[in-house]
C-alpha cells in the first residue's frame, strides 16, 4: 500500500487517483469520511452543539462509497448521493473543526482501515502514514507553500467561472493548515519514514512520474525481500 500525506490543496486527490487508477488499487480519500461528517453534523444542526454530539455522530455515520468503474466513485451519505456537496467549503471547514477531537477520530479509524484490501490501496490523507496505516511499506509526503496553492486553486476556480479573491482563498488555506498542523492529536507533519516531495516546482506529470518510479522501486525491495527469505 502507499500512504500520501500533505496539506490541502498541494495536489494529492489527482495524484492518488491516478496511481490507483494505473496500478488497479483501491482509493481511499479520507478527506472525504471527515468532509461527510461535516455535512452530517451540518444537516443535523450539530456544528454548535457538544463534542459528544459530534462523536455520536461519528460512530453512527451512514456513509457507502459506491465504485463505478465508469461514473466514478459515488459517496452515499445516509442513502442520499453527497459527492458533489461534500467539495463545498463550508464542509471542508467544518470538517477541520471536528478533525482535531480525538475521540471523532477514532470514530472514523477502522472505517478507514478497512480500505486495505488485496491487490493494494492508495491513501490519501493527513495521517495515513502516521497513525491509520503506519506499516505503510511507502509513504510520501507532499508540500508546496501556501500562495503556491492558493494560486492553484485560484485558477481552478476562475476556470470553473467561480470568481473569488486570491487574497482570501491564500488566507483560508493558511487558517486551514494551521488547524491541521496545530492540532495536538494526529497533526499534519511527516512520518519518521516518509519522502518528502516539494509539487511547488513540480507539473503534477511530473509529480505522478516520481511517485511512480518510487512505487516500482518499492515493489522490487519487496520482491527481493521474499525472494532472499526464500
Ligand atoms: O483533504 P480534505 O481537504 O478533503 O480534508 C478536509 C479536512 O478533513 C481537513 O481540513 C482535515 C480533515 N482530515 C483529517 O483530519 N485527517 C485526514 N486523514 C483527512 C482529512
Amino acid at each position: 500500500m502507499i500512504a500520501v500525506d500533505g496539506p490541502s490543496g498541494v495536489g494529492k486527490g489527482t495524484l492518488c487517483s491516478r496511481l490507483a487508477r494505473s496500478l488497479g488499487w483501491h482509493l481511499l480519500d479520507s478527506g472525504a469520511i471527515y468532509r461527510a461528517l461535516a455535512l452530517k453534523i451540518i444537516k443535523d444542526a450539530l456544528v454548535d452543539a457538544d463534542e459528544d454530539d459530534w462523536i455520536q455522530a461519528a460512530t453512527e455515520l451512514d456513509l457507502h462509497f459506491e465504485v463505478d468503474a465508469d461514473r466514478g466513485t459515488r459517496i452515499m451519505l445516509d442513502g442520499e448521493n453527497v459527492t458533489a456537496r461534500l467539495r463545498s467549503e463550508q464542509c471542508a471547514k467544518v470538517a477541520s473543526q471536528v478533525a482535531p477531537v480525538a475521540a471523532v477520530r477514532t470514530a472514523l479509524l477502522h472505517r478507514q482501515q478497512a480500505f486495505l484490501k488485496p491487490p493494494g490501496l492508495v491513501a490519501d490523507g493527513r495521517d495515513m502514514g502516521t497513525v491509520v496505516f503506519k506499516n505503510a511499506p511507502l509513504k510520501l509526503f507532499l508540500t508546496a507553500s501556501a500562495t503556491i496553492r492558493a494560486e492553484r486553486r485560484y485558477k481552478q476556480l476562475q476556470s470553473a467561472g467561480v470568481d473569488v479573491k486570491i487574497r482570501d482563498l491564500l488566507k483560508d488555506i493558511e487558517a486551514r493548515d494551521q488547524r491541521d498542523s496545530g492540532r495536538a492529536v494526529a497533526p499534519l507533519v511527516p512520518a519518521d519514514d516518509a519522502i518528502v516531495i516539494d509539487t511547488g516546482d513540480l507539473s503534477i506529470d511530473k509529480v505522478y512520474e516520481l511517485a511512480m518510479q518510487l512505487v516500482h522501486d518499492n515493489l522490487s525491495l519487496v520482491t527481493s525481500d521474499a525472494s532472499s527469505t526464500g
